[in-house]
């Protein structure tokens, strides 16, 4: 999440802050996307009409959702450092939800109703997604733990699109700018991930602490 930490006279709050609205969303939309398992609610038709919907988007749901839920949790200083087995459990289960979310969100890139440019977004996501998470986990195993934190940083960027996805789609949605739908969602399926990367890149560039150290 973008914050200008250095502008605010009390950074430790700062941090806090941010990482509880950065937690609260990604609960929010990992809890709204288990609807798909318990088939709850109206579902979007156009998602229903991906050509690999089942069992592939019920697979999605439930691993990618996981690994957003519990993302957050990696972050806090005194997990980490106060409960270093559980930072590594956590960590697993994060990996697994990734890898399993990223395999079977390749498999739906190719059967999006929106076409293959949509796909492509998507596909490109999925593989960025895979490899972040894997070098990640890699640098962990190999105890490389600069490496470790770059990595993941970028693996959450690419995690959090589920949040941008939805926020981008509810603006698309709502009308307020003159797009055409389907376009829209084109381009969000590039928008939806590559500024979270480019925000995420900037952030280990700087050595801005905060990606690796908010709230404890
Ligand atoms: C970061 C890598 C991800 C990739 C490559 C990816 C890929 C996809 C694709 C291709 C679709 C189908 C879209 C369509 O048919 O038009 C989809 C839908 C969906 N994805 Fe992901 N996804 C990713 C992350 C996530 C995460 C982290 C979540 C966790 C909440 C998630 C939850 C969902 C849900 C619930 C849907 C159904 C669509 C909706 O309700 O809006 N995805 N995803």
């Amino acid at each position: 999440m973008i914050t200008n930490r250095l502008a605010s006279p009390h950074p430790a709050l700062w941090d806090r802050m941010s990482w509880l609205v950065n937690a609260l969303l990604c609960s929010a939309v990992a809890l709204f996307s288990y609807r798909y398992l318990a088939s709850f609610g109206p579902l979007p038709s156009s998602i229903v009409g991906n050509a690999h919907f089942f069992p592939w988007l019920l697979i999605h749901a439930g691993a990618a959702a996981t690994a957003l839920l519990i993302a957050p949790l990696q972050f806090l200083k005194g997990l980490r450092s106060r409960r270093p087995t559980v930072h590594r459990w956590i960590g697993r289960v994060y990996a697994v939800g990734c890898m399993v979310g990223g395999v079977s969100g390749l498999v739906l890139a190719a059967g999006v109703t929106a076409g293959p440019v949509a796909g492509l977004g998507f596909g490109l996501l999925a593989v960025a997604w895979l490899s972040t998470t894997g070098l990640a986990w890699r640098a962990a195993v190999v105890r490389d733990f600069s490496a470790h934190r770059a990595w993941i940083v970028r693996s959450f960027a690419l995690t959090f699109a589920a949040v941008t996805l939805r926020v981008y789609l509810a603006v698309s949605e709502s009308q307020l700018l003159p797009i055409d739908a389907d376009a829209a969602y084109i381009a969000i399926s590039f928008l939806c991930w590559v500024p979270n990367l480019v925000v995420a890149e900037i952030m280990l560039r700087r050595g801005t602490p905060r990606a690796g150290r908010p709230a404890s």
